[in-house]
Order: structure tokens, then C-alpha cells, then sequence
């Protein structure tokens, strides 16, 4: 779902991309670093990025080589503070010393820019980040990071109207990011209780338009949007008789009930997600996405291809013993 979720937001934001290689946790893209830059900050997966200088094999003799033929004077300016930072990915390799190899790569940087450099632990204006994984050692310059803080802060437990059924942040964000919604578009999730998923729509500059048929809980969602400084549009009215013309709709994403604690107002789940996917099939424009969180267990009576839709994606989330999430996309034809 990350490598999922970082090509839907390169295509949202128009970056045409390549993935080149991809280890475990680590994903190698060629793209504008405008569009890395933009892709990182509005994922809920991607944790950090930066600019690739090289990659070698995972020794020490092969790592210090390759540091010692690059010209950092594309990097850094005469008296420019910088730092190294080497991180293992999941505790590969433990025979290497990060902290010796940080050192090591950083006096050799210093000794060739003639000393002109400085190293600045506390606010450097270049960072240089290596990463450890199982059969490869990447160097670059550190770009920018996804902003955990914030997205803790929209945690449920920490929102004024609380849900057990809202799904985490990260989660919610990937979906809107699978849903493809850009900035300005008219996003709407159609089940969308305490506002997890309007609230990640507007965090990427989308417009939010929430929909659901419990009154309470729908005071509740512009409590907590209200909380952020949300604006959005939120209708008490039921997801298979969507009060929207045809074609109005640039993305949806929803996690629609699954009867446990939500309620799904007697309508049997899997016939309830059939007549809604008819009318979100209408009310979104062509060629746009809609991502649903389904439990597997209702996905083949419910999502089949259709003529008004095709499945473009399908990525499973585990949320505990009893419910595993399926998460699929679709692209109206
Ligand atoms: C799983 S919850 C959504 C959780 C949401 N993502 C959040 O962040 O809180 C499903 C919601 O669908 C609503 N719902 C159930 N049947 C509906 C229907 N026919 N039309 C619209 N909303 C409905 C429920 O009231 C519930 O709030």
C-alpha cells in the first residue's frame, strides 16, 4: 500500500515518475524533486525522502569509495554546515558501526571541500543521509519528512467527538491519496462519520463534502472539523440517494460500516455497499477514483467490475484478529 499510495500522489499532483527499485521499506523513484517534495508531505506512509548521490554494495570498503567520488561542491557552499545521519532500515546488517561510519563519511566530505565546510549537528543546512538495508547501502541529500505530529494530533482519542470505529490518520490519508483527490477538488467520503477522512482531504488542500444518515454523529464530525478549522459540507442523508447532480464529483473515498459497532441501519452491509457504489458510480466524474475500506468478507458480493467501473487497485490492511480491512480502488470509465 506505501508504493500504492506514493505513485496515486505523484499522479494526483501530475509528476510523471518511475520506480526503479524497491527494498524493503525503501522505494527508488525517479521523479522531479518538486514532485518528492510533494508527494512525502501529503502521504501518510512515505516517512522521509531525499535526493539520491548513489548506491553501493553493503560494505564498509565499497560505502567509503563511493563517498570518496562524489563532488560535493554541488551540494554545499564554502562554509556551509552540514551533518551525515546513517540509519539501519529494520536493524540490517548489524556488523557495520553507524556511528563510526557517520564519522567516517563526514571527515571525508570536510577533508574534500578543503575544509571549508563545517559540521553543524543542531541546524544544518545540508543533510546527508545513508541508509542501511539488507543488500544495499543509499546515499543522498535528506529532502523533507511527512509531519507525525500533526497527524498524531488528528488521532481519534485526541479529536473533541470520539468514534471507536474511525480509522487512524495514516490510513485515512493513504485512502484519500488512493482516491487521487488533488488540491480543490470536490472530495467526498459518503459514509463519513467523525470526519477522519474530510479532515485528511482538507489537510492536502482538497474540499470536503461528508455525508451521513446518523444525525448525531454527523454533529459530531463538524464538531471535530470544526476543532481543526476544518470548512466542509456535511449532509445528514442516506449514500445510496446522494443529493449530488451526475458527474459532480472529482474523488471519493469512504470506510463504510461493517457491522460491528457502526450502525448500518438494518440494510444488509453487502447490499447497502452495492446500491451505494450505483449511486457514487453516477455522481463522480469520469476517468476520477473511489476508494472503499471493505471487510474482505463482503468484498466479492459487493465490488465486481462493472461497465461503470473497473478495479484498479486491491490492498489489505490488517486491523486486528477479527478484521482485516480490503481496500480497493476503482476508476469510473
Ligand atoms: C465506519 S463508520 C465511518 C467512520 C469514519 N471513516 C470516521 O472517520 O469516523 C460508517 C458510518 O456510516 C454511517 N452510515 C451507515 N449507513 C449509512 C447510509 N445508508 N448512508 C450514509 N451513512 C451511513 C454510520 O452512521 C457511520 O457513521
Amino acid at each position: 500500500m506505501p508504493v500504492a499510495e506514493l505513485r496515486a500522489s505523484l499522479e494526483a499532483e501530475g509528476y510523471s515518475y518511475k520506480i526503479l527499485d524497491q527494498q524493503r521499506r525503501v522505494i527508488l523513484v525517479e521523479v522531479n524533486p518538486q514532485g518528492a517534495l510533494i508527494a512525502t508531505r501529503r502521504s501518510g506512509f512515505v516517512n522521509y525522502s531525499m535526493q539520491l548521490i548513489f548506491h553501493c554494495s553493503m560494505t564498509e570498503p565499497a560505502i567509503l569509495h563511493a563517498v570518496n567520488n562524489v563532488d560535493y561542491h554541488h551540494w554545499l557552499n564554502k562554509s556551509a554546515g552540514f551533518s551525515v545521519k546513517v540509519t539501519r532500515i529494520q536493524r540490517e546488517n548489524k556488523q557495520l558501526n553507524v556511528g563510526e561510519l557517520q564519522r567516517k563519511i563526514g571527515s571525508r566530505i570536510w577533508s574534500a571541500m578543503d575544509g571549508k565546510v563545517h559540521v553543524d549537528l543542531e541546524v544544518p543546512d545540508i543533510v546527508f543521509l545513508g541508509l542501511i538495508t539488507s543488500t544495499r547501502f543509499y546515499f543522498g541529500v535528506y529532502l523533507t519528512a511527512r509531519n507525525r505530529r500533526e497527524f498524531n494530533q488528528r488521532r481519534s482519542p485526541r479529536r473533541p467527538f470520539f468514534n471507536p470505529d474511525t480509522i487512524h490518520p495514516k490510513i485515512a490519508r493513504a485512502m484519500v491519496n488512493l482516491s487521487r483527490s488533488a488540491s480543490s477538488d470536490l472530495f467526498l467520503d459518503p459514509f463519513c462519520g467523525t470526519g477522519g477522512l474530510l479532515l485528511e482531504a482538507s489537510s492536502i488542500g482538497s474540499i470536503p463534502i461528508g455525508i451521513d444518515n446518523d444525525r448525531r454523529i454527523l454533529l459530531g464530525c463538524r464538531r471535530n472539523l470544526n476543532h481543526f478549522e476544518t470548512h466542509f459540507l456535511g449532509m445528514h442523508a442516506d449514500a445510496r440517494v446522494l443529493p449530488f447532480r451526475s458527474r459532480s464529483i472529482d474523488a471519493i473515498a469512504t470506510d463504510p460500516p461493517y457491522g460491528r459497532s457502526s450502525s448500518t441501519r438494518k440494510a444488509g452491509i453487502a447490499a447497502l455497499l452495492k446500491a451505494s457504489l450505483i449511486r457514487v458510480a453516477d455522481v463522480i466524474n469520469p476517468g476520477r477514483c473511489i476508494c472503499f475500506a471493505i471487510p474482505l468478507k463482503y468484498f466479492k458480493e459487493s465490488i465486481i467490475d462493472s461497465k461503470e467501473y473497473a478495479i484498479i487497485e486491491e490492498h489489505s490492511v490488517y486491523v486486528h484478529r477479527s478484521l482485516t480491512r480490503h481496500i480497493v480502488v476503482l476508476k469510473r470509465k
